[in-house]
């Protein structure tokens, strides 16, 4: 099994493969949700100038709080899925209003803001705060399904106990944050969805969908 191998694979793949993104530069918890909420839907290339925007515009929680929302909602134009604009002035708000303008600190208190859910509570409270709470999205589901040849459907809402599980046990507590945004990394360039780099892959050796001729089968995913 990988367990033990996984974690020191990805810290060590992470630092030569990795993409410099602004955010990765901060432990502002203000900086690294705006990023967050921007990347929801969208990809990294098309989210990194409205970032970029935001941050400039708006460089502290209050400066958003306080912007008229039509400014705000102007800002967000080409991006698509408006509500998310319109949560993330009124989460902002919110964060003035009863947290005096201090992000909460652990992935509880943040799962209570507007539109955040439990990836974003996750990466806010280990990116920013150093909590041992593993990230779970898209690539990371993939990454989990094929080296350690999960069968689950990830489409299925209780599939998603058995990914926090193992990706609970796979944090370190010495660098949760690095191995979060590892792990993800590695999903986005490294284990894609179509071409994976099998051929120049670390965990190669000990991943279960290549040793088994199953990398295009594994994630399991439903249409639905
Ligand atoms: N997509 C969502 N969050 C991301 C992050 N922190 N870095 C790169 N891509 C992302």
């Amino acid at each position: 099994l990988a367990h033990p191998y996984f974690a020191k694979a990805l810290l060590e793949w992470y630092p030569r493969h990795r993409r410099d993104l602004p955010w990765r530069h901060t432990r502002d918890p203000y900086a690294i949700w705006l990023s967050e909420v921007i990347l929801q839907q969208t990809r990294v290339k098309q989210g990194l100038p409205y970032y970029l925007t935001y941050i400039s515009t708006y460089p502290t929680v209050q400066d958003l709080a306080a912007a008229p929302e039509d400014e705000v909602l102007r800002h967000w134009q080409g991006l698509g899925y408006y509500s998310r604009a319109r949560n993330m002035h009124h989460t902002a708000q919110q964060v003035v209003a009863e947290y005096g303008g201090r992000f909460p600190e652990t992935y509880a208190e943040l799962l209570k803001l507007r539109g955040v859910g439990q990836y974003t509570a996750a990466a806010i409270a280990s990116f920013a705060f150093d909590e041992k709470v593993a990230v779970l999205d898209g690539n990371v589901f993939r990454v989990l399904a094929r080296v350690f040849g999960l069968t689950q459907d990830i489409a299925a809402p209780a599939s998603r106990r058995v990914f926090q599980v193992l990706a609970d046990q796979l944090i370190p507590a010495e660098a949760p944050a690095e191995f979060n945004q590892a792990i993800m990394e590695f999903g986005a360039i490294q284990c894609t969805p179509v071409n994976p780099d099998c051929l120049f892959c670390p965990l190669q050796n000990q991943c279960y969908a290549f040793q088994h001729g199953m990398v295009n089968e594994l994630p399991v995913k439903s249409k639905a």
